[in-house]
C-alpha cells in the first residue's frame, strides 16, 4: 500500500495537542460575532493570513489573543469536539490533549466552565466511537510559580479527570528550575509530568526538565543534539520526545522541513513520537505532519510503522491497554 494510504489508515495516538491551538479560524470568526468580541480581522480569510510566524513569541502573541473568543461551556465543548472529529477522521484513536487553564482563569472564565465543555465533549466522543482521550493540565511558564501553585489547588476537583501536569508558553528565560516546587507537588499527587523543553530553549533545559522536574517525557525536545551526553541518555532510558514537525518549521525552528532531525533521532533509538501541537496554526493536523516528513526527509513504512508504535508506548495507557495497539 502507499504510503499516503498507511498514514491515513493506521491507528495513531497523538501526544502533544494543545486544545486551544485547534481552534478553526471560522469557529474563532463564529465565536467573536457570538460574544461581540472585537478580533483585529476582517474575515476568516484574514484570520488565517496572519498565521506567519517569526518564533515561539510570535505565534503565543496571536495564540492567547484567538483564545479570548472562548466564553461559555459550549464554545470550549465547540472546540473539544471539533478536535475530537478531526481524530476519527485521521484514524487518530488515543489523545493526550494539553490544556492552559491560567489563560482563562485570568479572564475571569473558571474551571467549571471550560471542564465541563471539555467532558462533555470527551464523553460523547468515548460513547459514539470508543475514542480514548487523557487531559493534559499546562502551567504557563512566563507566569510565577506561585501562579502555578494556585492553579493546581483550583484544579483540586477535577484531578481525577486529569492524568498528568506540562508546562508551556515562552521558554527562553523561563526554565525548568523556575517550577522545581510545584512539581514536587504534582509528583506527590500521583500525577505524570511533561514539560517542553529543548524547543527554542537549550539542552540545559532538558536536563532541568529530567533532573528537577523529573518528567516522564519531553515535549518538543529536538534540541537535544547539542549534548551527545543527553542524547546516550535519552536514548538508554528510552524517554519520550513529543516532537512537533510542522510546529518546528512555522516557528523557524528549522528552516526547512527536509533539515528536521526526527529521524536521525529514530535511527538512532531515542522514542521519538510525531505531533501536531497546534494544528489550526501551523498549517496541518497530525496526518499532514506524517505527509511532510515523508516528502521532505523520504520517510519510509518502516519508520513510520516504528514511530506509530511509539505514539502507544510514549502514551500513559495502562500497559494493557497500549499492547492492543502495539
Ligand atoms: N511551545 C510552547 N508553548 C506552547 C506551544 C509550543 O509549541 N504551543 C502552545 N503553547
Ligand atoms: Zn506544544
Amino acid at each position: 500500500m502507499a504510503i499516503e494510504k498507511l498514514i491515513q489508515s493506521l491507528p495513531k495516538a497523538e501526544l502533544h495537542l494543545h486544545i486551544e491551538g485547534s481552534l478553526e479560524p471560522a469557529l474563532m470568526w463564529q465565536l467573536a460575532n457570538k460574544h461581540q468580541v472585537v478580533l483585529p480581522y476582517q474575515s476568516v480569510a484574514e484570520i488565517e493570513a496572519a498565521y506567519q510566524f517569526e518564533d515561539l513569541q510570535s505565534f503565543l502573541d496571536l495564540y492567547y489573543a484567538g483564545a479570548d473568543v472562548l466564553r461559555d461551556e459550549d464554545d470550549f465543548f465547540q472546540l473539544m469536539w471539533s478536535y475530537l472529529n478531526k481524530c476519527r477522521q485521521e484514524n487518530i484513536v488515543h489523545a493526550e490533549i494539553m490544556f492552559d487553564p491560567q489563560t482563562h482563569t485570568e479572564r475571569g472564565i473558571g474551571f467549571e466552565v471550560f471542564m465541563a465543555g471539555f467532558e462533555r465533549a470527551i464523553a460523547q466522543a468515548r460513547q459514539q466511537w470508543g475514542m480514548s482521550t487523557l487531559l493534559i493540565m499546562s502551567f504557563l511558564r512566563h507566569l510565577p510559580e506561585a501562579d502555578a501553585f494556585s492553579t493546581l489547588e483550583e484544579a483540586r476537583p477535577y484531578y481525577d479527570q486529569i492524568a498528568a501536569i506540562g508546562l508551556d508558553s515562552s521558554e527562553l528565560g523561563h526554565p525548568p528550575e523556575k517550577f522545581e516546587r510545584v512539581f514536587a507537588r504534582v509528583r506527590e499527587l500521583g500525577l505524570k509530568v511533561v514539560a517542553h523543553a529543548g524547543e527554542e530553549g537549550p539542552a540545559d533545559y532538558i536536563w532541568q526538565a529530567i533532573k528537577l522536574l523529573e518528567v516522564d517525557r519531553i515535549d518538543h525536545g529536538v534540541n537535544c543534539q547539542q549534548d551527545q551526553k543527553l542524547v546516550e541518555y535519552l536514548i538508554q532510558q528510552q524517554l519520550p520526545l513529543t516532537v512537533c514537525p510542522l510546529s518546528n518549521l512555522k516557528l523557524k525552528v528549522i528552516e526547512k522541513m527536509d533539515h528536521h532531525n526526527i529521524l536521525q533521532l529514530l535511527e538512532a533509538g531515542m522514542l521519538v513520537t510525531v505531533n501536531s501541537d497546534d494544528p489550526t496554526y501551523f498549517g496541518g493536523y497530525l496526518n499532514e505532519n506524517y505527509r511532510q516528513l515523508h516528502a521532505a526527509l523520504g520517510m519510509n513504512t518502516a519508520q513510520l510503522k516504528q514511530l506509530l508504535i511509539n505514539s502507544f508506548k510514549a502514551s500513559f495507557l495502562p500497559e494493557s491497554q497500549k499492547q492492543h495497539w502495539i
